[in-house]
């Protein structure tokens, strides 16, 4: 199954099932997402400088800390200066990607999103913008596109309606989701979306889905993380997904992707003190360190128990590089946009 998901980078569901269920594949199915990994991107790490510049949401998904309902938050917003700031301090680190990540906030116009992604652009010339700031009309991700803005994360979440439901109230839809990751295509950002693994009522079948939309959708960038618990949210009495689990994802998503940009994530990083490294042996080749202000880190808290709270910027870097060379890989400072099957035949030739 392994061998055959690696050559055809496909497999059929029944085969899925089995892959995801069973752990008695893990070592080679790791091995396996490694080469396919170390074949088109070598040991190179992307890193990309994530801004999470407000934590106001006007969402009430039932398994994130930020959720609007949760009135134990302490909120806050960053000023248009203070994201510029981070991302000047950014660049002197090596970061050329910036991930402006926030709740739903209506507090920040189009315009002022604009403005900010042009600043850092006229800035930082040979850097990517990415923007993870959620659900909008598509004019106002034309907007953002022409402002200068690269690519644009948006999980999926869960691809099937009735665990969509069960994991959002009645306002949001699975629809609305695909359609804004279709429209962002469709203007020409590159498109980063993925889900949780282990959420509450989440099944095989789901999981299965997931793979499918992303068939579909074929994504830049795939992000996938646990779900942890958080204590104000609905699911506060569910369990967190494992490592194991997500570790396999991962390297199911490298067999089928080969081309993706797959993140190590902070998610992974807090259920097991090695889980980003571990991420990355398993075909991961992304990892995202916060630039947000020390100030203000602890009120970002989508789930439980999140790592790197106290850490300054440059902190973070440190302690990433050593990770990733600890395990074998070694961090770029580039853009670190995702190769396609093009480029890699052109560098062929
Ligand atoms: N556990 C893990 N991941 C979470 N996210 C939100 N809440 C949680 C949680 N409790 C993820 C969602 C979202 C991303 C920014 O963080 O997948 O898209
Ligand atoms: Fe932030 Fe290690 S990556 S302290």
């Amino acid at each position: 199954m392994i061998d055959k998901l690696a050559k055809c980078g496909d497999l059929n569901d029944e085969e899925l099932k089995t892959l995801i269920e069973t752990d008695s594949y893990d070592a080679e199915l790791r091995a396996a997402a490694d080469a396919a990994r170390r074949a088109v991107y070598g040991v190179d790490v992307y890193i990309r400088g994530l801004i999470e510049f407000t934590n106001y949401c006007k969402n009430d998904c039932y398994y994130c800390g930020i959720r609007c309902g949760n009135k134990n938050a302490e909120r806050y917003r960053l000023t248009p200066e203070r994201i510029l700031s981070c991302a000047d301090q950014g660049y002197d680190l090596g970061f050329r990607t910036f991930v402006l990540q926030g709740g739903e906030d209506p507090y920040y116009t189009d315009d002022m999103i604009c403005s900010v992604v042009s600043d850092i652009k006229s800035r930082h010339g040979d850097c990517a913008v990415t923007l993870s700031i959620g659900e909008k009309p598509y004019d106002s991700y034309e907007a953002y596109w022409r402002a200068g803005a690269d690519r644009y994360l948006l999980r999926h979440e869960t691809a099937a309606g009735d665990h969509y439901r069960k994991l959002h109230p009645d306002s949001m839809s699975l629809e609305n989701r695909k359609r804004c990751l279709w429209d962002l295509k469709d203007i020409g950002f590159q498109v980063g979306s993925g889900f949780m693994v282990g959420s509450p009522y989440q099944t095989t079948e789901n999981l299965i889905a997931d793979l499918r939309f992303l068939q579909e959708l074929q994504p830049a960038m795939i992000g996938i993380g646990p779900f942890i618990t958080h204590k104000d949210t609905p699911f506060r009495e569910f369990a967190s997904g494992t490592v194991e689990s997500t570790l396999r994802l991962v390297s199911i998503l490298r067999l089928m992707f080969p081309y993706a940009l797959i993140p190590a994530t902070t998610a992974l990083g807090t259920i097991a003190p090695d889980g980003r490294e571990r991420g990355l042996a398993a075909g991961a080749n992304v990892v995202m360190p916060n630039l947000s202000p020390t100030s203000v880190r602890k009120y970002y808290l989508l789930y439980d128990n999140k790592i790197c709270m106290g850490d300054e910027a440059a902190e973070c870097r440190r302690c990433l590089e050593a990770r990733v060379e600890l395990a074998g890989y070694r961090i770029m400072v580039a853009r670190g946009d995702a190769k396609t099957p093009d480029v890699m035949k052109r560098v062929a030739v």
